[in-house]
Parts: C-alpha cells; sequence; structure tokens
C-alpha cells in the first residue's frame, strides 16, 4: 500500500504533498469544482478538486463514478482552512476509486427509524455519531485499566462457560455441556474474581456478561460488559470509596480527552463536571421513606423500580448511593448487616439525568453457616457452590467488590437514549443480527 498520511495528522503536513486512504462521506460538484468529505477512520476532511488541476480520470471520477462510501485514494496539497472540518483541506491532484460503493447507499435515508438502522448497523457504525460513542467507550475501557494498574489491582480473566449460578436463576443462559449437564453463560465473573482476590489481594475482571432477560427497557442488553473488582480487606465503606473514586475518574478522563467526541454528541457536559467524589449516600431504608413522601407505593422490602430510581435521583446533580437494601431484594452472596439481620451489606450507585442503576456492589458473605444457609434457602444447587464456600473454609476473609456496567456508563457519559447505542453490536431479546 502507498505511503500514506491519516486525516488526523493532516495540520503536520500543511504545504505538503500527502496521500491519504479512507471513504467518501459526501460528495458535490458544480461546473469545474467538485467537494468531496473523506473520512478515514481518524477524522474528516474537505477534498477539492478543481478541473485545471487534475487529471481527466480523476474529473470523470468525481462527476460520475464516486457515491456515498466509495474508497479512494486523494492525492493533493494540504492547506489551511479554518471553514474546513479540521482546519485544513486537501486541493486534489488526483482521485483514484479503490472500491466502487453502489447508488443504494442505505443510511442516506434521512427518515430512517431506529429499528432500520440497528438492522443497518454494520453501515450505521461508519457515521459521526456513532464513532463518537466509540471512541467515548474506549476511553472508559482505557480510564478503568489505568485506573485499576495504577492502584496495583491484577487483571484476572473469569470463564465465561460456568457450571454455577453467579446471579440469579431466573435469567441464565444454558447450554448441553458434554457429559457434565448444563454450562451457563456467564452472569458476572464475581464468584471467581473473589477466589483470586484471596490469591493476590485486589483484583477485577473485565469481560462480557449474558442475562437472559425478558425484558425491553432502554438499560438492559442480554450481552454486556462489567468490570468487577473485587478487593480483600474492604469492608461496604470502603467498597463505596472506591466507587466513587473510579467513577469520578473515569468521567474525567472522558471530559480530558474526548471533548471533540461529546461535542459531536451535543453531550451538555456540566452534569458531568458535577461527577467529582464524595458522591452523595442515602440508606434504603431512608430511600423508601423518602419515596413514600414523594407518593411512591413502594413497601419496605421490595427492590426499587426504575420509577423509584428517577424520583429519587430528581433534583440531584451527582450520583448517589443506595445502600443497605433487604435481603430478599438482593443476591445470595451479600454479607448479612450485623445491625439489622434484614439487610445486606451493599449498595446500588444510581446515576443522575434518569440514567439509574450503573452499579452494583456488596461485602460478600463470609460467614461459612451463613452463606451454607443463604444458598439453601435460595434454593441454589448446593453442589456447584462447594468451591466458593471453600473460600471461607480456608481463612475466611472480609472482602467486597462491585460491578460496573460498562454500557450504562457509557450511555449516561454520551446522554444515549438507550443503551444499545453504546455497543457495536448490540444484542437484546430482539436482536442478534448483525
Ligand atoms: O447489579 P448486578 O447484577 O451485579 C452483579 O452482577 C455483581 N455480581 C457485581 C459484583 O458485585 N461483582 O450488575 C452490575 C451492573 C449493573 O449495575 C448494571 O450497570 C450492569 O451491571 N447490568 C446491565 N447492563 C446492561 N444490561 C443488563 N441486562 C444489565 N444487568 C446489569
Ligand atoms: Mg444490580
Amino acid at each position: 500500500m502507498p505511503d500514506t498520511t491519516t486525516i488526523r495528522s493532516l495540520n503536520d503536513h500543511i504545504g505538503k504533498t500527502v496521500q491519504i486512504l479512507g471513504w467518501v462521506r459526501n460528495h458535490r460538484s458544480s461546473g469545474k469544482i467538485a467537494f468531496l468529505i473523506v473520512r478515514d477512520g481518524s477524522g474528516d476532511t474537505q477534498v477539492v478538486a478543481a478541473r485545471h488541476d487534475v487529471d481527466d480520470e480523476t474529473w470523470e471520477t468525481v462527476t460520475g463514478r464516486i457515491a456515498y462510501e466509495t474508497s479512494v485514494l486523494v492525492e493533493g496539497t494540504v492547506q489551511s482552512d479554518a471553514r474546513s472540518p479540521g482546519g485544513v483541506e486537501i486541493t486534489a491532484t488526483r482521485i483514484e476509486v479503490l472500491g466502487d460503493s453502489s447508488n443504494d447507499y442505505p443510511i442516506q435515508l434521512k427518515e430512517a427509524g431506529v429499528d432500520f438502522l440497528f438492522g443497518q448497523r454494520h453501515l450505521w457504525l461508519r457515521t459521526r455519531r456513532q464513532t463518537a460513542i466509540m471512541r467515548v467507550r474506549d476511553e472508559v475501557v482505557k480510564a478503568i485499566r489505568d485506573f485499576m494498574y495504577e492502584r496495583d489491582f491484577v487483571l484476572v480473566d473469569t470463564p465465561i462457560l460456568t457450571g454455577s449460578i453467579g446471579e440469579s436463576a431466573g435469567t441464565l443462559f444454558e447450554t448441553e455441556y458434554f457429559d457434565l449437564g448444563k454450562a451457563y453463560l456467564a452472569q458476572t465473573g464475581q464468584l471467581y474474581v473473589e477466589a483470586a482476590a484471596a490469591a493476590l489481594g485486589k483484583v477485577y475482571c473485565f469481560g462480557p456478561t449474558f442475562r437472559a432477560e425478558k425484558s425491553r427497557t432502554r438499560r438492559h442488553l442480554t450481552e454486556f460488559w462489567m468490570v468487577e473488582p473485587e478487593v480483600a480487606w474492604l469492608d461496604s465503606d470502603g467498597n463505596m470509596e472506591l466507587q466513587e473514586e473510579f467513577v469520578s475518574a473515569i468521567v474525567r478522563s472522558v471530559l480530558d480527552h474526548r471533548m471533540d467526541e461529546l461535542s459531536v454528541l451535543e453531550r451538555d457536559i456540566e452534569p458531568l463536571r458535577a461527577a467529582v467524589s464524595p458522591f452523595d449516600r442515602m440508606s434504603y431504608t431512608e430511600a423508601v421513606e423518602v419515596l413514600n413522601a414523594r407518593g411512591s407505593e413502594i413497601k419496605w422490602g421490595a427492590d426499587l423500580g426504575v420509577e423509584d430510581e428517577a424520583i429519587l435521583m430528581d433534583g440531584r446533580a451527582k450520583p448517589l448511593f443506595v445502600y443497605d437494601y433487604p435481603k430478599t431484594a438482593k443476591a445470595f452472596y451479600m454479607k448479612e448487616n450485623p445491625d439489622d439481620p434484614r439487610t445486606v451489606k451493599c449498595n446500588d450507585l444510581l446515576a443522575p439525568e434518569g440514567y439509574g442503576e450503573i452499579i452494583g456492589g456488596s461485602q460478600r458473605e463470609d460467614d461459612l453457616d451463613l452463606l451454607t444457609a443463604r444458598i439453601r434457602e435460595e434454593g441454589l444447587p448446593e453442589e456447584t457452590y462447594s468451591w466458593y464456600l471453600d473460600l471461607r473454609r480456608y481463612g475466611t476473609f472480609v472482602h467486597s467488590g462491585f460491578g460496573l456496567g460498562l454500557e450504562r456508563t457509557v450511555s449516561w457519559i454520551c446522554g444515549l437514549p438507550h443503551v444499545r447505542e453504546a455497543i457495536a453490536f448490540p444484542r437484546t431479546m430482539t436482536r442478534l443480527d448483525p
């Protein structure tokens, strides 16, 4: 392939002749001059082809052969131009078609609905809005990994095919697994990072997780990414401190490095600037009182619904921790609260602006008998938890951790209407293709 320059770095080549490789996002021509917007993944730039500057073949190309998304090689001189995207444009001397594009490029239809666009997701990804979201997601992932590395957390990759139920029996994808019976797609890596925390102290896993949730909400995917830190000798209060520092660092990193993308997304950044630690805190019991006072009919013991979360967040700029939920509303592994055994030492972190829960976390039950009793109460298959119970048999330890949903976090930071735009190829109840 020819030696080329990326559009992003054109500013370093003003006055020079360059070659770029990319796709035609837009094109028009009038009489003796043609304008193309070319994108190469690193950015967009305007290419100007004047009849007297280019050869006949190039002129035929730009006036006849080019369509939306034709892939091209452009050779020309970089000029600074304040009106052009990126502040520069290319005066072309030659444009060569590398790959033709049919005239029926589907994404140009202005009135296209969301379902249609998700059906064309492989092409829709090329638009400015979608590439901005993907870059923000990339920044969030980098911020997550940097935060963990700088604090001496060790990445431990956990299995996707598992034998034990991690969260709840109700939302499992299962498959036959040779002679061993059923395997499940992991709902969480948590049980495994708990084992790893006893080996390494501070660990995390970060990967895809699966929930066969029959919920068609703007917050649910059937496959989503979750980062799950797990820390030995950390209690529930320390766990919340870790979460607020973590989330603040992620938001700050996006504000520091992805302002261009946030502006493509027309994201109001004031609410993001407010997301600095410490965050607000409220116990579940207090939350129910507040909700009842504001007209909700929630009864103590029920999990908070989307509506309840919205009422609680109304008028709040910062994320809010709701902690110490009733045992009945939460998973089997959470530590019973010694001050009130009806509740467990846990928290959700609610994002503002209607985004709701982005983190679920807890101190883990470290008492062998209490944990065994919980597994029985929930009717979970005890045999498959023997290894997990071993962690309480051999040097049990205070430990806590949490799971932050990547797509929900990206949705909030980008201000997206639905979590499915936060992942390149979303999986929902009704979408398996592309
Ligand atoms: O609250 P959850 O179910 O917690 C756990 O899985 C724990 N094992 C985590 C831990 O303590 N290590 O899920 C954690 C987060 C939620 O707060 C949410 O952000 C995200 O994962 N999440 C989903 N995101 C998209 N679609 C879904 N169906 C999700 N379910 C949970
Ligand atoms: Mg949760």
